[in-house]
């Protein structure tokens, strides 16, 4: 056996010993009573009796020995500010933040949603709650009022923080008014609200409940503000990620388990030394964000690079000069990302030093040969692509250098991780297969390791149905992802088994899109399907059947009532959620027993055979769809 394969195959058959020894990465208060107990399956409870925190252990614990150091360096080419907190002003702010959510009421085990731009308060704020023991829900700054009152009455808040504004292309892009609509769409009201001021765009505060950051800043400015010591099972967060159903789930995450895994993570994977820099251009309000921006660098002891603006402004150059400057060892970026880069002029490459880089990681969707063999020829780095979920916290698959240096394949993530017993299952029946090259559903077998979500938002019920109960006969966590693995042990990821579409590595939830096109006066039905994109992967396409149709009879009509649809997407769920086109039909295709064929509508979509459609009902509306796309 490699000394990888012997790692991976110590992780599951001797599981304790294995993570005891993983844990020692991390400060404890009081060690683990249990490495993991796993008497009430799906649910596994990682270092359960011991105490630690996840605040400390990525702060306070760096301080004696490099407290001076570089920690966070947030950097907004929006705004044209470069900011460095060593982790002795990092935990002073830390402090501040966290005494000022106590004195507006938030305690341990409360939520504090995020709604912020990617600046150094949401850091804070991030930080801060799981200092005090309280849970943060980050919603990602481009999701508008409707999916942030869906996220504000599932998490129920104490508190919300958030700022006046973000910023894309130079132009102020307002928070504020959109949360004001969201806690006025919502049935449950936060008491309060911390709003960092950056000066973008006016306020128009809420007397009682709105507090500007600057002055609980100021009151707080000196106060010492303790770690709590939680439980290793005690949540650390919830975070929402799309599924089948349009109700998004709260991915809960715990605490011990989740930073041990990514100590780990760090030291096996990504290969961070401490003083180090790590940059990854994902934002906070998606899982890579809060991994790998945020906990795993700091954990780390590196200094984490938080970055507001494109990756093309000023030029497509500017990520590049930071690494030059900053002298990043370790990069985390999106496939998209580089299509976007590849598509500008080279030599604004060619112009850094990007030596100090030892390792571009790519996740979030599938990694195209081109794409990969473009990047990695331009950087002489190795491009490791990475698979992994908002569920898992950190990679499933990829290879990892720290253990053993292996190569990796073009158009493959890699092999299964430590801690992760992988299998590709058959759709229906259940059975395993094992012979190479077979297409099936990648599921792990419990116990999930240490990182991986505890449960669903007060939902246990919904995390096991939706997560454990889907592949028949067998109780396994599904991916959702359907994958292949080849004669060498590489898996390579197919593409979702259900209604999730991955829009330039953002993962969309099409029902979602679907319920909000629905809410236009004039759409009677709509289907969303995602359909294959040179630079963003996917796109959302959807196509409606209109109720009233004697003003659709030109272009113009058309091209009208597309762009209502389109703004209602963008008012209700964000710009994100914005199909690329909206098409309209006479009907959807249909079995017999009702169902819209999604994978057949895909399928022509993409100028793809749509298969077996024995099941069909009418085959008109699939003919007109095929219509649109062969012109
Ligand atoms: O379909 C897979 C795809 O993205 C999904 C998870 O998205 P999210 O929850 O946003 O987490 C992203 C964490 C990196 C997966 O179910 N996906 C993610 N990484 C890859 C991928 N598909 C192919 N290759 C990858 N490396």
């Amino acid at each position: 056996m490699t000394r990888f394969a012997e790692f991976h195959d110590k992780s599951l058959t001797q599981r304790d010993a294995f993570w005891a020894e993983q844990a020692q990465l991390i400060d404890w208060h009081t060690p683990p009573q249990q490495i993991c107990d796993y008497s009430n399956p799906p649910f596994a409870r990682w270092f359960a009796g011991g105490t630690t925190n996840l605040c400390h252990n990525a702060v306070d614990r760096h301080l004696a020995a490099r407290g001076d150091q570089a920690a966070l360096i947030a950097i907004s080419t929006e705004t044209d500010t470069e900011r460095t907190y060593t982790f002795h002003e990092l935990h002073a702010e830390v402090q501040r933040m966290a005494a000022s959510l106590k004195a507006l009421g938030v305690g341990k085990g409360d939520r504090v949603l995020i709604y912020m731009p990617m600046i150094a308060e949401a850091a804070f704020a991030m930080l801060a709650c799981t200092r005090i023991g309280a849970l943060h829900s980050v919603v990602f700054g481009g999701f508008a009022s409707g999916s942030l009152a869906s996220r504000i009455d599932d998490a129920t808040p104490k508190v919300i923080v958030s700022a006046d504004a973000g910023s894309r292309g130079g132009k102020g892009v307002p928070y504020k008014p959109l949360l004001d609509e969201a806690i006025s769409l919502a049935q449950h009201k936060p008491s309060a609200v911390l709003l960092a001021d950056r000066g973008l765009v006016a306020m128009n505060l809420v007397a009682g409940r709105d507090h500007l950051w600057a002055d609980m800043r100021q009151k707080h400015l000196n106060d010492q503000m303790p770690c709590e010591w939680v439980d290793a099972t005690h949540p650390s967060y919830t975070l929402y990620t799309s599924g089948t159903t349009g109700k998004p789930k709260g991915v809960q995450r715990d605490t011990g388990g989740y930073a041990v895994a990514l100590a780990a993570s760090m030291k096996h994977i990504f290969m961070g030394q401490p003083g180090e820099t790590y940059f990854s251009t994902s934002d906070i309000g998606w899982v890579v964000g809060h991994s790998y921006i945020i906990y795993g660098p700091l954990i780390a002891g590196m200094a984490t690079i938080m970055y507001e603006g494109l990756p093309t402004r000023p030029d497509a150059g500017i990520w590049w000069s930071l690494v030059e400057k900053y002298k990043v060892t370790v990069m985390f970026s999106a496939p998209t990302a580089v299509r976007v880069l590849k598509k500008q002029d080279p030599a604004l490459l060619k112009k850094y030093d990007v030596s100090s880089l030892r390792a571009l990681f790519l996740a979030g969707e599938p990694l195209d040969e081109p794409t990969a063999r473009w990047i990695s020829d331009s950087l002489g780095v190795p491009i490791i692509d990475n698979y992994w979920q908002t569920e898992s916290g950190w990679p499933i698959l990829t290879i990892a250098n720290g253990i053993e240096k292996k190569d990796s394949k073009f158009g493959s993530p890699g092999i299964p991780m430590y801690g992760y017993n992988v299998k590709l299952v058959h759709e229906s029946t259940g059975e395993e297969l094992t012979g190479a090259d077979e297409k099936g559903v990648v599921v792990i077998e419990g116990p999930t390791p240490p990182g991986f979500m505890q449960t669903v938002w007060q939902d246990d019920e919904r995390f096991v149905k939706t997560y454990w109960q889907s592949v028949p006969g067998k109780m396994v966590y599904s991916t959702f992802d359907w994958g292949i693995r080849d004669k060498d042990g590489y898996f390579y990821i197919l593409g979702r088994t259900d209604d999730v579409i991955n829009v330039a590595g953002h993962r969309l939830g099409t029902r979602e899109i679907e319920e909000s096109i629905s809410s236009h006066p004039n759409v009677a039905e709509v289907a969303v399907v995602g359909v294959a994109d040179n630079l963003k992967g996917q796109v959302a396409m959807a196509f409606a059947v209109v109720k009233d149709t004697s003003g659709l009879t030109d272009d113009a009509a058309r091209a009208k009532l597309e762009g209502e649809i389109m703004k209602v997407v963008d008012g209700q769920l964000g710009a994100v959620a914005r199909p690329a086109r909206v098409l309209f039909v006479t009907a959807l295709p249909k079995t017999r027993s009702g169902k819209v064929l999604r994978r057949a509508i895909q399928a022509v979509s993409e100028g793809r055979d749509p298969g077996d459609l024995s099941t069909m009902d009418d085959p008109t509306p699939l003919t007109q769809i095929k219509g649109f796309f062969s012109a």
